[in-house]
């Protein structure tokens, strides 16, 4: 299956007015259990590719289900696109079995446009018609169970991009992809006309962007341009590993 998760040449162009979105987030003191992940956190994430780095623990995907209102703040507010709204978010889980729901692939991508008020019969058509422009017209009655880690990222990535988000989170989508789907993915998200914000562990995928987060221990640590912030954060890392190398000498 040369084409095998291929992205479609083309992408529908959304008006000029609906190209980049906005999200604010104001003061936000977000606590999950015991531990106080975010503390007067204030963001405005308004440029169209936003990378996302930094530590296991970070916060990464704490701030995702922030901003896709998976999680309400104790205290301040998340403003999404001039609306306190999450309809015009669409997250994808760090872990596909988080956001699967579905036994099969059609039926997945199916739900992802009911779910936004498509009739269901045009939307089991729909999502027919998405598969066969990717070349997976065999995925459709796959069992979600059968596919391997990384094609069940894969199947996650399509029911987001079906239901043409304003803003896509992607939470570390690169983790299970091999070299091929990699390439593919990076090459989508630099064509695509939505605001998109990528959480990696890998850097060269966002070392690229116009802007960077880099979280530490749930406070911003740096903020600019891609190249900058990664190289801020690869030597942190080289410093902090050289340290240990140290003390275990
Ligand atoms: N359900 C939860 N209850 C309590 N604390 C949580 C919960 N989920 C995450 N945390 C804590 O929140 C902090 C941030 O976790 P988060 O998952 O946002 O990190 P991350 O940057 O996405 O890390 P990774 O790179 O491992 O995905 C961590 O200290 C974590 O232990
Ligand atoms: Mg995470």
């Amino acid at each position: 299956m040369a084409r095998d998760g291929a992205w479609p040449a083309r992408q529908p162009a959304p008006a000029e007015d609906e190209a980049v979105g906005g999200i604010r987030i104001e003061d936000v003191t977000l606590v999950r259990g015991a531990a106080r992940i975010f503390e007067g956190l204030t963001l405005n994430l308004a440029e169209s590719r936003i990378g996302l780095i930094g530590d296991n623990g970070a916060g990464k995907s704490s701030l995702f289900r922030l901003i896709s209102g998976l999680d309400k703040p104790q205290q301040g507010r998340v403003v999404v696109s001039g609306a306190a709204s999450s309809g015009h978010v669409g997250l994808m889980f760090q872990n596909p079995d988080d956001q699967i729901i579905f036994p099969t692939v059609a039926e997945e991508l199916v739900f992802s446009l009911t779910a936004r008020g498509e009739p269901r019969q045009a939307a089991r058509q729909q999502a027919l018609d998405f598969l066969a422009e990717r070349g997976l017209s065999a995925w459709a009655g796959r069992s979600v169970g059968e596919l391997s880690q990384g094609q069940r990222q894969q199947v996650c990535l399509m029911a987001l991009q079906i239901s043409e988000p304003r803003t896509l989170l992607l939470d570390e989508p690169y983790a299970s992809l091999d070299l091929l789907s990699q390439a593919r993915l990076a090459e989508q998200i630099e064509r695509s006309r939505q605001q998109i914000i990528v959480s990696t562990h890998l850097l060269e995928h966002v070392q690229d962007f116009e802007r960077v987060l880099w979280l530490d221990e749930g406070r911003v640590r740096a903020d600019g341009p891609g190249r900058e912030v990664c190289e801020a954060y690869a030597a942190d890392v080289r410093g902090r590993a050289r340290a240990e190398r140290g003390n275990h000498a």
